[in-house]
């Protein structure tokens, strides 16, 4: 299979995971969304790829190879947001602030990891 679409890896993963990855609202996070200008340059800057039409991909974020993050193959440390905040700098507002849970509850994840 390509690399061009996420079809190679939900071949197991949606199998794996049932639930994690669906095409509406409630997905951990969107499904194949068009990025924009600064979310492109992100995915270059990690040496990533995006999908046909500037599709976001599995493979955007993840790096099977020479990842980044300690676990989840990433192409980025998650570590303080950084992964993130390169496709989502509009939010940056909300670091420090009383939504900013690492305050309140620094040893917290979201989800099963
Ligand atoms: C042939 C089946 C298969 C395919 C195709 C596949 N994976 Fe996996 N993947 C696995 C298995 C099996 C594991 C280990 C699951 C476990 O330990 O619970 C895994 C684990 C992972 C993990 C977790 C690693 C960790 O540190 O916990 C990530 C992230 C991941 N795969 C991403 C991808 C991506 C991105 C693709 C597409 C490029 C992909 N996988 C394609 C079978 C597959
Ligand atoms: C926007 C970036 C991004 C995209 C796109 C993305 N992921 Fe991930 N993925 C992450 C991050 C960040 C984590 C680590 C989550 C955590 O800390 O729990 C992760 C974790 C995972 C894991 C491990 C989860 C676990 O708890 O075992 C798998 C498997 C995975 N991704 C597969 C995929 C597949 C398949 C796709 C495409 C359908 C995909 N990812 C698209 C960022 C992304
Ligand atoms: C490579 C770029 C990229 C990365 C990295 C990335 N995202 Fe996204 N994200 C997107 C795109 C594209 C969309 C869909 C369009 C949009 O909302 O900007 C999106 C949408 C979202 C949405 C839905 C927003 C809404 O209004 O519905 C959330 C929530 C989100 N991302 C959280 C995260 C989190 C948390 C991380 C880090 C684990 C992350 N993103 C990493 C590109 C990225």
């Amino acid at each position: 299979m390509g690399v061009e679409s996420n079809q190679l890896c939900l071949t197991c993963h949606a199998e794996m995971r049932p639930g994690m990855f669906r095409d509406d609202a409630h997905s951990e996070h969107p499904l194949s969304p068009i990025v924009n200008a600064e979310q492109k340059a992100a995915v270059k800057d990690m040496n990533t790829r995006l999908g046909p039409n500037d599709q976001l991909i599995c493979l955007s974020c993840h790096k099977l190879h020479h990842g980044k993050g300690d676990r989840f193959l990433l192409a980025r440390e998650l570590k303080d947001g950084q992964m993130c905040m390169q496709c989502h700098s509009e939010k940056n507002t909300m670091l420090g602030s009383s939504h900013d849970l690492r305050q309140k509850f620094p040893n917290e994840r979201t989800g099963s990891a």
